[in-house]
């Protein structure tokens, strides 16, 4: 008789409910006549022991600021406290960058102002136009993936700010620091952006940094014909440039006094910036994040070729601080080793098939396709350490080694596998070590970026400005985990939410000016994610995705401002 076979009890799936996907319910611009929750401007403060004026003519408050610190270094009761008031002297003497308008400007007040949407741009809609009438009940919930929520008037008068609502990506219209205020004041954002990336009007040139039409990249500085007829613009132009470089670090540091604030612990930031201005920046950073948050200063090759007077420059500038050094987010990234490239200059030897070893010609060296078939590439690499365990002698065809310096990497044993894996080489009176370059075929990546560079400039951008994804997408994968915010207030052409968006993290990003906004929303909506993989090439979109049965919602975002 057949035994009856029961189905294996599975037990039913539960919801996975990631606790930082949720953000506050936002009304809808046409709410905004009803909207009543306002709220006062947000009074910020800069720390006046951070630049106290050298000079001690007895009018500076710096004065009676020291004297202060000696008389609590004098008085204090324990070490501890004698400490922190002598460190705190110590800072008054450090160097610092002074600018026109600085002193005089302690503390500004930013308008707290709600953020309204604008524009939904919901992938689950495209993809319910895409699939057309034939309608597959099964489908409904994997659409809702997409979903976008909906709330009536009612709903987002009532509860605009008050009630949390599911994650949405954003592109937000606006001035950073008054939408940075925003996000801080509305949205309770404060300590919970994992990484920052800025990359603002570089301090130079300033009317070759914006874009002003959408179909105009070939922009010259003052001319008259590219001028922006946007008022937010002339106005960001008025706050940046009224005093010159004086006003753009008095612009700077507010916005990161604002982007310290948005941090998380263990969050970073990138400010991209040329040659020109990369010393006060640094200055700046310094101050507002602390100079021991500082984590590196990034070279990365910005075009391939230049002309100049004199040293043409290609390349730009990260500079990276950590919100808090001791907590910083930090994973190591690869590039893959390349036969003469970085990191794998030092493989200049050959096995061939048969297992002889040699040093290769100098024709192999500059066109490898010249190596015999099957040679494996490998460099003799150093054997020895200033630390035990290994003093011993190794005998090695018919000649004794012994380390000249320090220690044998390894004991007796060790040596005897190497020994019989081939792994040992002499090099005249040294013992080496055998690498092949396929033993591991990555090197950690370091702060010079010289595979960054776009060819032809602007011939692959679509606003004038543009940062290469590859310098964005190294900065998220190096400082944030997917499902990890990430915020830029400089949009342009949105390079980092297109790569936060790749990389399946959560993004915001912001710019006062339509024209990037606009550029970024098509680069956004046309991009191929390669995550989803169609159905049937040949018909596209239309023919449906091929679906996993777990994956990341993505691909939702607003239109604000
Ligand atoms: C150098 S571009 C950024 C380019 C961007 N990294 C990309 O890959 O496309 C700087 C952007 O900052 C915007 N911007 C300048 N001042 C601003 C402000 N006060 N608030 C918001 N955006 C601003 C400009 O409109 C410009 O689009």
């Amino acid at each position: 008789m057949a035994s009856k076979t029961k189905a294996p009890k599975t037990k039913p799936a539960k919801n996975y409910k990631h606790p930082e996907s949720e953000s506050p319910m936002r009304p809808e611009v046409g709410t905004q006549a009803q909207f009543k929750k306002k709220l006062p401007p947000k009074t910020y403060r800069y720390d006046s022991s951070l630049s106290p004026s050298l000079d001690w003519d007895g009018k500076n408050p710096a004065r009676e600021q020291g004297e202060a610190l000696i008389r609590q270094t004098l008085d204090a009761k324990t070490l501890e406290e004698a400490k922190v008031a002598a460190s705190k002297l110590k800072a008054m003497s450090k160097p610092f960058l002074n600018w026109a308008g600085k002193a005089e400007r302690l503390s500004f007040d930013v308008p707290t102002l709600p953020l309204f949407i604008h524009e939904r741009l919901s992938t689950k809609a495209i993809l319910e136009t895409l699939k057309g009438h034939r309608f597959d009940r099964n489908q409904e919930t994997m659409f809702d993936l997409w979903g976008d929520p909906q709330h009536s008037v009612t709903d987002q008068v009532l509860r605009a700010y008050e009630y949390q609502d599911k994650w949405v990506n954003r592109m937000i219209l606006g001035d950073s620091l008054v939408v940075m205020n925003s996000l801080l004041r509305y949205e309770g954002l404060g300590g919970q952006v994992q990484m920052i990336y800025i990359d603002p009007p570089y301090g130079v040139r300033f009317g070759s940094n914006f874009q002003p039409f959408i179909r105009k990249r070939d922009v010259s500085h003052g001319d008259d014909g590219d001028m922006t007829r946007e008022p937010e613009m002339v106005q960001a132009y008025r706050d940046t440039w009224e005093l010159g470089v004086h006003s753009y670090l008095g612009y700077l540091r507010d916005r990161f006094l604002l982007a310290r604030e948005l941090l998380s612990a263990t969050g970073s930031i990138f400010v991209q910036i040329s040659d020109e201005n990369m010393h006060h920046v640094r200055e700046l950073m310094d101050e507002v994040f602390g100079s021991e948050n500082f984590v590196s200063a990034v070279t990365f090759a910005k075009t391939t070729s230049a002309t100049s007077e004199n040293l043409a420059s290609t390349n730009d500038y990260l500079l990276w601080y950590a919100r808090n050094i001791d907590q910083l987010k930090y994973r190591q990234l690869y590039l893959d080793k390349e036969f003469g490239g970085q990191g794998a200059s030092a493989y200049t030897w050959v096995e061939l098939a048969d297992g002889t070893r040699r040093q290769m010609t100098n024709e192999e060296k500059t066109d490898p396709a010249l190596l015999p078939p099957q040679a494996r590439i490998f460099a003799i690499d150093n054997l020895t350490s200033q630390r035990p365990p290994g003093d011993f002698p190794v005998e090695f065809r018919g000649r004794v080694y012994r380390p000249k310096r320090g220690y044998w990497k390894t004991g007796e044993e060790g040596m005897e596998r190497l020994k019989q894996a081939r792994r040992l080489e002499p090099s005249g009176d040294y013992l080496r070590y055998v690498r092949y370059l396929t033993d591991f075929p990555v090197f950690p990546l370091t702060n010079l970026w010289p595979d960054t560079s776009i060819a032809g400039f602007t011939s692959e951008k679509l606003y004038v400005v543009q940062t290469t994804p590859k310098v964005i997408q190294r900065c998220i994968q190096m400082t944030t985990d997917p499902g990890e915010l990430v915020f830029d207030p400089t949009c342009g052409g949105g390079t980092t939410a297109y790569c936060a968006e790749q990389l399946g993290r959560r993004w915001i990003t912001v710019d006062t000016s339509r024209v990037p906004l606009a550029l970024a929303r098509q680069r956004l909506l046309t991009a191929t994610f390669p995550w989803f993989e169609l159905k049937d090439e040949a018909r596209g979109p239309v023919g449906g995705f091929i679906y996993a049965s777990s994956g990341e919602s993505v691909g939702n975002w607003r239109a604000q401002c």
